[in-house]
C-alpha cells in the first residue's frame, strides 16, 4: 500500500473567466494533500487525460448542457486513471477505471460518486488508455450516436464530416464508410487531408484553408450531401448548407469555429436550405447515450480488432502543460485526439 502522506497533489483551476482565448493567467496551479478515502470510496491516480473543445465552453458562465466550472474549482477534465486505494468492493487496487478525474494528479472519489457510476471500470484488453479515451471513449461515443441515430446513415449516401482529422470526425468518417456511404472529410491542410484519405479510406478530403469550399463540395459531392456531420460551424456549416440534398440530416456536435468568439456566435445564414429540401438539423449531446455506450464500443472495439478502424492521438505529456497545450485544439495544432499523460501506470 503507498504511503499517502509522501503524495501531493497537483491541480490546475479556473482562475477567471476567459474573454476569447484563455490565457495563461485564467488559471491557477495549486497543491492538496492526498489522504485515504472514506468508506465506499476510492482513490485514483490520474495517468491520462482528454482535452476537449467543449473545455472552453465550460469556462462561461451561464446555462448550458452542462453547469459551469467554478472559479476555483479544479478543471473538469475526462480521462483514465488506476484505483490506488479502494475502500469500495466492487474496486480492486491496479483496476483502470474511466470518469471525470479533473485536472489534478489524484482524483479521490467518495461513496456517492461511486454509487452515482461517476466512474467505470475499463478493459485495457480492449483497447489501449488512449483509444479509451478516443474511439472507445467520449468522442467515439458522440461519432457513433450522432450519425448512427441522427444521420440514420444508407449504404450509397453521401456523408461529409468537418473535424475529419480530429476525434469524432475520424470515427464518424470511418464509421460512415463501414456502413457503404460516400465519405467526404472536411480538415485544415494537406496532411490531414492525405491522412483521412491514405489511411482512413475517406473518398476525399477538402483542405478548407486551400481555397474554394463550395466548389470542393460541389466536385466532391456530385449528388449533394445526405448527412452532414458538423464539428465546426460558423462559414463551413454555411458553405455545407448549399450543397445538402433533399431529406438531408445535419448532425449539430460541436462549433469549435465560434467556442473564442469574442462577439456574437456566427449562425448559418443559408438555413433557408433545410426548406427547400425538407432537410433537418438536430443537435446531440453524448451523456444522453450513455446507457448504450456499451453497445457502441462492442461494435467499435470489433472494428479496431479487425482493421477496418484505426485510431490516431495526439499525446502531450505532464499535468503542468496543460494551459498551453489545451490551446491545440483551437489552432488546429492537434492530429487526431488530444490527450495529456499526466502520470505512467
Ligand atoms: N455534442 C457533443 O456531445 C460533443 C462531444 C464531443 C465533442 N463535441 C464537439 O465536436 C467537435 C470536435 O471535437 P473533437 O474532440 O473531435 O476535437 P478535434 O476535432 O480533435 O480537435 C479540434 C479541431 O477543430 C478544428 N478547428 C479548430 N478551429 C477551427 C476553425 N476555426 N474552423 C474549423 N475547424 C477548426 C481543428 O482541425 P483542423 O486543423 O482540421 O482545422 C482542430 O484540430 C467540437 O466542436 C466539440 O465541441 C461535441
Amino acid at each position: 500500500m503507498e504511503n499517502l502522506s509522501t503524495l501531493v497533489n497537483h491541480q490546475i483551476r479556473l482562475a477567471a473567466r476567459p474573454n476569447g482565448l484563455p490565457t495563461r493567467d485564467d488559471w491557477s496551479f495549486t497543491t492538496a494533500p492526498v489522504s485515504e478515502p472514506e468508506e465506499g470510496g476510492i482513490l485514483v491516480k490520474t495517468l491520462s487525460l482528454s482535452l476537449d473543445p467543449a473545455m472552453r465552453g465550460w469556462m462561461n458562465e451561464g446555462k448550458s448542457y452542462i453547469a459551469p466550472v467554478e472559479i476555483g474549482e479544479v478543471m473538469r477534465a475526462g480521462g483514465i486513471g488506476v484505483v490506488l486505494v479502494s475502500k469500495n468492493s466492487s474496486f480492486n487496487v491496479g483496476d483502470h477505471v474511466t470518469g471525470a478525474p479533473g485536472v489534478q494528479h489524484y482524483w479521490p472519489v467518495g461513496d456517492k460518486q461511486v454509487a452515482r457510476g461517476d466512474v467505470s471500470k475499463i478493459d485495457l484488453r480492449v483497447g489501449t488508455i488512449e483509444q479509451w479515451l478516443n474511439v472507445l471513449g467520449m468522442p467515439g461515443m458522440t461519432g457513433y450516436f450522432g450519425l448512427m441515430d441522427v444521420g440514420q446513415p444508407k449504404a450509397g449516401e453521401t456523408v461529409v464530416v468537418s473535424g475529419a482529422a480530429g476525434a469524432v470526425g475520424q470515427t464518424v468518417g470511418q464509421l460512415a464508410k463501414i456502413k457503404g456511404c460516400r465519405t467526404v472529410g472536411i480538415a485544415g491542410g494537406a496532411e490531414k487531408c492525405a491522412w483521412v484519405v491514405n489511411e482512413l479510406g475517406f473518398d476525399a478530403c477538402i483542405d478548407y484553408k486551400a481555397g474554394d469550399l463550395k466548389a470542393a463540395l460541389k466536385q466532391q459531392c456530385p449528388k449533394g450531401v445526405d448527412i452532414y456531420f458538423d464539428n465546426v460551424g460558423g462559414d463551413i456549416l454555411d458553405a455545407v448548407l448549399t450543397r445538402i440534398a433533399r431529406g438531408a440530416r445535419i448532425i449539430i456536435c460541436g462549433a469549435i469555429s465560434q467556442y473564442n468568439n469574442t462577439g456574437a456566435v456566427k449562425g448559418p445564414a443559408n438555413y433557408l436550405s433545410l426548406l427547400v429540401n425538407r432537410a433537418r438539423m438536430e443537435g446531440i449531446v453524448v451523456f444522453d447515450y450513455a446507457p448504450r455506450f456499451h453497445i457502441a464500443i462492442a461494435e467499435m472495439a470489433g472494428y479496431l480488432k479487425d482493421g477496418r478502424m484505426k485510431s490516431r492521438e495526439d499525446i502531450a505529456v505532464g499535468l503542468e502543460h496543460f494551459p498551453e497545450t489545451l490551446l491545440r485544439l483551437f489552432r488546429g495544432e492537434n492530429f487526431g485526439k488530444l490527450i495529456l499523460q499526466v502520470a505512467k501506470d
